[in-house]
């Protein structure tokens, strides 16, 4: 059986082929990073746009590196929300297309769940030995925690209750002046930096396991403020406010996922989503034993589609294919 996985929700047109084992033929991706960071943000309409022109030259080179035809995919996993209205119709009207031609089915796939499976792609760990799942989903967009039954039924335990924790590197990081996106340059700088050079202050959510950045994210931009008005080089302070605010911000999602696991009973802990390709974060949950979604999984990619696509497919789960641009999980 073959599962085609496609995602276009924000600004990476991506396309994959995984088979009933979820070992993956054929990944591909394209990223929009260069149209965008001139806006240091994506601009909704030339996202789409570049999706359009994308889409198609994508799935064909990754059915060629599959070594498949079209007729041979049995089943379609698309992205139906979250994410940008335009962006989405492009990847859901493709998989339209392909199942009416093919008279196959789609399933409708929602991202943020889908983050927390890509770790069953190509791995020895699977589906049987996972349940109960404390799924942490940290990215661009959403900070979250859920428990997952075997049924694929899930209680979110936690979410943020303003920016996300990549946004909050994002952001912090254009303050900085570094590249777009900024998280992999501002865990970059912090490896060259002192993380106790700065202190935050703790934070608090009326639900203890929410997470809240914005805070935090404030905090930073007066130290960064006060550097500049001292007249001090700004360049010169970028490590040690980069690595301060990386530990702070990696030390309470450490301590948000370690108060989900001593309260609710689970067998696996999973981290994904863009942030958990951060090192120091994977570090400190690898000394946990808890599992880090491969790198190349944890930001968006179309495999983690395919995937939880396949896992819904076995349950018997059809969503609606109405496209949800929704920034809800749910
Ligand atoms: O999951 P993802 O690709 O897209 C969303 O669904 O949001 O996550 C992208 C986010 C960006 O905010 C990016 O800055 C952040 O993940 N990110 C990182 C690192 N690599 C990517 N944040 C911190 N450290 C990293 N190494
Ligand atoms: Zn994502």
């Amino acid at each position: 059986m073959y599962i085609l996985g496609i995602e276009s929700s924000f600004d990476e047109t991506a396309i994959s082929v995984i088979n009933e084992s979820k070992q993956v033929l054929s990944s591909r991706l394209f990223s929009q990073i260069e149209l965008h960071e001139m806006y240091y943000g994506v601009i909704p309409e030339l996202a789409a746009r570049e999706h359009v022109n994308k889409i198609l030259p994508l799935l064909y080179s990754t059915l060629q590196d599959a070594r498949i035809s079209i007729n041979d995919i049995d089943l379609i996993a698309v992205t139906r929300g979250p994410g940008l209205i335009g962006s989405l119709m492009v990847g859901v009207l493709t998989a339209e297309m392909i199942s009416k031609a093919l008279n196959i089915n789609i399933i409708g796939v929602n991202h943020v769940l889908a983050h927390g499976f890509a770790f069953l792609a190509d791995s020895n760990i699977t589906e049987q030995d996972i349940f109960p799942l404390l799924s942490v989903v940290i990215s661009g967009g959403h900070s979250e925690i859920l428990l997952f039954q075997e049924d694929l039924s899930f209680e979110r335990l936690g979410e943020t209750q303003d920016d996300a924790a990549g946004e909050a590197f994002d952001k912090i990081a254009k303050i900085l002046s570094l590249p777009y996106p900024g998280g992999p340059h501002l865990s970059k700088a912090a490896e060259q930096g002192n993380d106790s050079s700065f202190l935050f202050p703790n934070v608090k959510t009326k639900n203890d396991l929410d997470f809240s950045f914005s805070g935090l994210k404030t905090d930073m931009k007066r130290k960064i403020d006060a550097i500049i008005e001292s007249k001090a080089n700004i360049n010169d302070f970028i490590p040690d406010l980069s690595a301060s605010f990386q530990r702070k911000v990696v030390d309470y999602i450490m301590q948000n996922i370690n108060k989900a696991a001593a309260r609710y009973e689970h067998k696996e802990i999973v981290v994904g989503g863009g942030v958990a390709s951060n090192k120091l974060l994977r570090a400190k949950c690898k000394d946990q034993n808890i599992i880090c979604t491969e790198p190349s999984l944890c930001t968006d990619n179309a495999t983690m589609i395919a995937v939880l696509g396949l896992m819904m497919h076995n349950r018997g789960i059809n969503t609606e294919l109405s496209i949800n641009p929704s920034l809800n999980t749910i």
